[in-house]
């Protein structure tokens, strides 16, 4: 299993060390424009494999896609992270260009990869990177809802005093204000959650989880790393090992929800193909209202990259 990863920023870099110490690929390539920092990275990494008991091989390129060939899945992070007072979707000038020539040279160098996309405003990077790879749409995909569900199942964890291992939860819609947690699917070691926390207190960290990415940045200056580069390659860990795990991912719907070509976090089933199965719960009217608001706000920065072309 050969992985890339494109942008060895914080997220990329994290992402790559967790492939490498979990061995959940044989070989990664971390590659990244600037000079050096790709290949230092790297270095860095592989440094760590006799401390850490690993070996996976990690290797750096400076925007040398020739060393990515035939990598069987690719993790986009490339593009800037947003500052304190930007939302997600201000980034979409600068990244829609990064992304679209980073896929343009995954196309060329790993035809049959599949695609993991990271950088923001993430479902409409998605979008982005799915037209330009003309992929199947089961091998373009986003990286969100594992990371909101993570937020949002350590806050559950930290108000209730249990382990966040056995907080299970879905999370759907779009990566930003209007992302739609569920409560009505959130258990805690198989017990419904509303048993266990009231309605106010359950409103507050639903609140957080949707403002959790901003939180960070007001905190940092810049965006999160540990838990988006972790999500990433949880995603990956699922594809290399044909888990079929159940997770949200962003995928472009066709008609699943009643939606159609928009780019969206749902529950799927990931394996060795990518995105096995859309999973459609059946929601409720609120529930399904809400994910209706997130569509049209996705819908409304798709064309804004459309416009952009
Ligand atoms: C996150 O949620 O941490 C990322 O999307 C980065 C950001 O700017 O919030």
């Amino acid at each position: 299993m050969k992985v890339t990863v494109v942008g060895a920023g914080n997220v990329g870099a994290t992402c790559a060390d967790v492939l490498a110490y979990r061995e959940i690929a044989n070989e990664v390539v971390l590659l990244d424009i600037k000079e050096g920092v790709a290949e230092g990275k790297a270095l860095d990494i592989w440094q760590k494999a006799p401390i850490n008991l690993y070996d996976t091989r990690t290797v750096g390129s400076t925007n040398d896609y020739a060393k990515t060939a035939g990598s069987d899945v690719v993790v986009i992070t490339s593009g800037l992270p947003r500052k304190p007072g930007m939302t997600r979707d201000d980034l979409i000038q600068t990244n829609a260009g990064i992304v679209k020539s980073v896929t343009e040279n995954v196309v060329k160098h790993s035809p049959d990869a599949i695609i993991i996309i990271v950088s923001n405003p993430l479902d409409v990077m998605t979008y982005q990177a799915h037209i330009t790879s003309k992929f199947p749409r089961t091998r373009v995909m986003g990286m969100a809802g594992i990371l909101d569900t993570a937020r949002y199942r350590a806050f559950l964890a930290e108000a209730l005093n249990v382990s966040p291992k056995d907080i299970q939860a879905v999370l759907m819609g779009g990566h930003g204000d209007t992302m739609v947690p569920l409560p009505r699917y959130t258990t805690v070691g198989g017990i419904p959650v509303t048993e266990l926390i009231g309605k106010e207190e359950l409103d507050a960290i639903i609140q957080r989880t949707k403002t959790g990415g901003g939180e960070l940045v007001k905190l940092m200056g810049t965006s999160a790393w540990y838990a988006p580069g972790s999500a990433a390659a949880q995603m990956v860990e699922a594809i290399a090992r044909d888990q079929r795990r159940v997770f949200p991912v962003c995928i472009k719907l066709e008609g699943e929800y009643g939606i159609k070509d928009c780019y969206l976090g749902v529950p799927v089933i990931l394996g060795k193909n990518g995105v096995e199965k859309v999973i459609e719960l059946d929601l409720n009217a609120e529930e399904m209202a809400l994910l209706k608001v997130s569509e049209g706000h996705v819908k409304e920065v798709m064309t804004v990259l459309d416009n952009l072309a």
